[in-house]
């Protein structure tokens, strides 16, 4: 005699390993093995039996629930497998794939790695500063007093609590040299920012590479010797270098320079691209003062500094004729210099 039980298995396990879809198998639990399922209604059946009968029942029923789950468990199996294949079967591999765009550096990159790399093989390590400074290290610390015009609200980018943001990278002259004595020799690429009137060639937002070599005996001949050289190897030895008194309050004696090259598309015009100087003494006393000690002693040290603008170099350089290309983000001047 079969016990119910074992027809109960018969009929689950048939109905199962015909299921046609996951719905079908998930229904079919619920059925069987579910809170409420004739298999689970054994469990609450067994509490009536007889005590001789209870041990024989309980294991059949556990057999029986433990071929009913694998049952359950192998034909879904079964069915996401061969659901996978057919989904392989309808694909296409010959099909062509969507090509990856693949990005460029922006030309300001490419400018800025060339110029780099000249200043790295001439020793100078690279300094940072922040784009958001205060007005100590922007203006007084370089000796440029309160009432100098480039301190001045329309030139200035000021934030509301006071700080501003940097009209230039020589604010990181001073972070150099208050975090570590000489001798230093730094470049510092970075952004500036002044309330220029916006046109071809002037923007809010500019970049420069700012220089500082501080050492015992440091001379003009220094500085002209490192930034021949560098303009040199930059748009190539056909190049010319003009060095014209300037005035910076940070330097004396102080130079503006201008580059002039046959190779370049821009030919015979000069072109500013520099300004530069000695290191002047009342720098090095305040950073003194801020340090509390006399490292940076100017009977001892002597200094040349020097802030390169970047995106005229890279005009020069690409043959560019609107610095606010270099913002706009538009994607048919940027292809173009695509390496
Ligand atoms: N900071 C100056 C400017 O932005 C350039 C400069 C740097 C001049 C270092 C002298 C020394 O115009």
């Amino acid at each position: 005699m079969t016990h119910p039980l074992e027809e109960l298995r018969e009929v689950a396990l048939a109905e199962i390993a015909v299921a046609p879809d996951e719905e079908t198998i998930e229904a079919a639990r619920v059925r069987y093995l579910g809170r409420t399922g004739s298999i689970s209604a054994w469990g609450e059946r067994m509490k009536s039996l007889p005590k001789e009968e209870k041990p024989i029942v309980g294991k059949l029923l556990n057999e029986v629930r433990g071929a009913v789950t694998l049952a359950i468990e192998e034909r879904g199996a079964k069915l996401r497998a061969a659901q996978e294949a057919s989904a392989l079967a309808d694909l296409d591999i010959s099909l062509p794939g969507t090509p990856n765009e693949i990005g460029a550096l922006h030309p300001l990159t490419q400018m800025l790695d060339r110029a780099i790399a000249i200043f790295r093989r001439m020793g100078f390590a690279l300094a940072e500063g922040p784009d958001v400074e205060d007005e100590w290290h922007c203006f007084d610390a370089l000796n440029t007093p309160p009432d100098h015009p480039a301190r001045a609200e329309q030139d200035t980018f000021y934030l509301p609590d006071g700080h501003l943001l940097r009209t230039h990278t020589s604010t990181v002259q001073i972070r150099t040299m208050e975090s570590a004595p000489p001798p230093i020799r730094v470049i510092a690429p970075g952004a500036a920012f002044r309330r220029d009137e916006v046109d071809a060639t002037h923007s809010a937002q500019f970049h420069q590479i700012e220089g500082l070599y501080v050492d015992e005996r440091v001379s003009v001949a220094d500085l002209k010797g490192t930034l021949e050289f560098f303009f040199h190897e930059l748009f190539g030895p056909g190049t010319e270098v003009r060095f014209r008194p300037h005035y910076f309050p940070f330097t004396e004696p102080s130079f503006e320079i201008d580059v002039k090259s046959k190779a370049l598309k821009s030919g015979e015009k000069w072109i500013e691209v520099c300004g530069c100087g000695m290191v002047h003494p009342a720098v090095f006393e305040e950073v003194n003062r801020a340090r509390r000690d006399a490292a940076y002693d100017p009977e001892k040290w002597t200094g040349y500094a020097f802030g390169l603008g970047m995106d005229r170099l890279a005009m020069i350089l690409f043959d560019i004729s609107d610095i606010r290309l270099f913002a706009q983000n538009d994607l048919r001047f940027l292809k173009q210099f695509a390496a």
